[in-house]
């Protein structure tokens, strides 16, 4: 099995989130089923130590032959590709969010497939993700049918997020190398009045999967679907939930280098010198008594941040400290500036992206807050378990599939888990949290049944390649 894994973000090099993580873990994982893999990225402008230069590629796009220049990694058994084209790619260190977006992941998308026939033999599945991947089985299916090269190349996309859904000018299609009457009847890939890549990645590939099994049911009701429920029920028998897994070489406190100690299950003495050393980082008085409930998130109201807000008082007056690493919305960031402004001895706040605090609070941390609106799949309360603080989520997508929720009387569960989106039903859960924390063997109990879980990535890779050995023989 030959695999292209095509991704727009690649943990440690550039990441805004959870899909930087699966990009960098899922195909060391496969490649260890025996894969072949070859991962292709973008070399943003500010990755100058990111491979070695290895050719020149050129792709058709923008009514003309453009190149790109090609750089390779070699590690834990995966060949990492990154695409250098500076017009597109070189944009400070944004990943997203420019006026030209389309443009720049078509072109991604575009020379990928030409990365592809530059290593002289055709992937059997190239495999995509989210919007900035969408167009790679468009193209497949008309601008390149007929190119014997590809006849027998398969496709999958993941959607990590449909929320974000890739829109574009549907008057672009030409300048992108597709032919224009792309746009309307069954394949059409006209979304609303606009173009929606996302949406010709579902319609095109040849399987869809997505990263947790409740979502993959969720994102077929229109509560979930961000309008595109319809498609994805009309693709039901090409979609599977595959859940995430975690890179226990990255995320163990055993081994973490990031942290002040490092503890076991057997032995968490070291994850109070961690909580000791996180207060101290945030200029907090050191009572290690003290429950510390922390975050770790995008500042996005995907992850249920208002709910945050409305409880946040009601979680100091209970006595306890509240710790947040974000980055994102400024609404968030200016409530929460004036949270810690009003009670600096309780709470500790950072905006920006930190990779190793990330870690320190998982580690330094009790309990975790992730009470989001909806989470394909969630990796920190994953990464939380193994760090023996305690998740308290809502029952939505992974999170639901992740997270039992404890029961005090025959002592299972990993986590504490609520329902309805509602800060008062959050709260509760904060409140038994706190009553629990209180009785140090079922607290330690509690801790243990998160961190003796095993969710590493080989389960998630052997589902994978199931799907593409069954995409290939299709
Ligand atoms: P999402 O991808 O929706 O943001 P996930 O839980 O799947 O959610 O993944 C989030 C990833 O991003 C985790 O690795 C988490 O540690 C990391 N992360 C989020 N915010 C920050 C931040 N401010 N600094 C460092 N890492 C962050
Ligand atoms: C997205 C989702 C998150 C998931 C991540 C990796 O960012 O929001 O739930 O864990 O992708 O698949």
């Amino acid at each position: 099995m030959n695999l292209l894994f095509v991704v727009s973000e690649l943990a440690p090099y550039s990441k805004t989130g959870g899909l930087a993580d699966v990009a960098a873990a899922l195909p060391k994982a496969l490649a260890a089923t025996g894969v072949t893999v070859r991962v292709v990225t973008p070399r943003y402008g500010f990755m100058t130590a990111a491979g070695e230069y290895v050719g020149e590629l050129r792709a058709p796009f923008g009514f003309q032959v453009q190149t790109a220049r090609v750089f390779r990694e070699a590690r834990h058994g995966v060949e990492t590709f990154f695409i250098d084209a500076p017009a597109y790619f070189h944009r400070g260190r944004k990943l997203y969010g420019e006026p030209d977006d389309p443009a720049r992941f078509a072109f991604f998308s575009r020379s990928a497939i030409e990365l592809a026939r530059w290593f002289g033999e055709p992937p059997d599945v190239i495999h995509g993700n989210d919007w900035m991947t969408g167009l790679i089985p468009v193209y497949l299916r008309s601008a390149l049918r007929g190119d014997p090269f590809f006849a027998r190349v398969a496709t999958v996309t993941s959607i990590h997020n449909l929320a974000f859904q890739g829109f574009f000018d549907l008057r672009d299609l030409p300048y992108f190398g597709l032919p224009g009457d792309l746009q309307r009847g069954p394949d059409g890939l006209e979304f609303g009045g606009a173009g929606s890549m996302l949406k010709g990645g579902i319609l095109a590939s040849d399987a869809l999967t997505t990263v947790s099994e409740r979502y993959a049911q969720e994102i077929q009701t229109p509560e979930y679907g961000f309008r595109m429920d319809a498609l994805l029920r009309m693709r039901r028998h090409d979609l599977v939930g595959i859940l995430n897994g975690v890179d226990y070489d990255e995320w163990n406190p055993a081994t973490d280098a990031h942290l002040a100690a490092r503890y076991t299950p057997a032995d968490l003495s070291g994850k109070r010198l961690c909580k000791a050393d996180l207060l101290k980082r945030f200029g907090m008085p050191v009572e290690l008594d003290r429950p510390a409930i922390v975050i770790v998130s995008r500042l996005s109201d995907q992850k249920g941040l208002d709910l945050v807000r409305d409880v946040a008082w009601r979680i100091l007056h209970a006595g306890a400290y509240f710790i947040l690493l974000g980055a994102g919305d400024p609404r968030y960031e200016v409530f929460f500036q004036h949270l810690r402004d009003t009670a600096p001895r309780r709470v500790g706040v950072y905006f920006g992206l930190n990779e190793a605090l990330a870690h320190q609070i998982e580690a330094g941390g009790d309990m975790f807050l992730m009470p989001s609106a909806y989470e394909p799949c969630g990796l920190n309360q994953i990464y939380s378990l193994k760090y023996g603080t305690v998740p308290i989520v809502r029952a939505t997508g992974g999170l639901d599939d992740t997270i039992q929720d404890f029961d005090r009387v025959t002592g299972t569960g990993n986590g504490l888990k609520f329902r309805a989106y509602n800060a008062n039903r959050l709260m509760e859960k904060i409140y038994e949290g706190l009553l629990l924390y209180r009785q140090p063997e079922t607290w330690r109990a509690l801790q243990r049944n998160g961190m003796q879980a095993d969710f590493s990535w080989a389960r998630a890779a052997w589902k994978y390649r199931a799907v593409y050995e069954r995409v290939r023989a299709a």
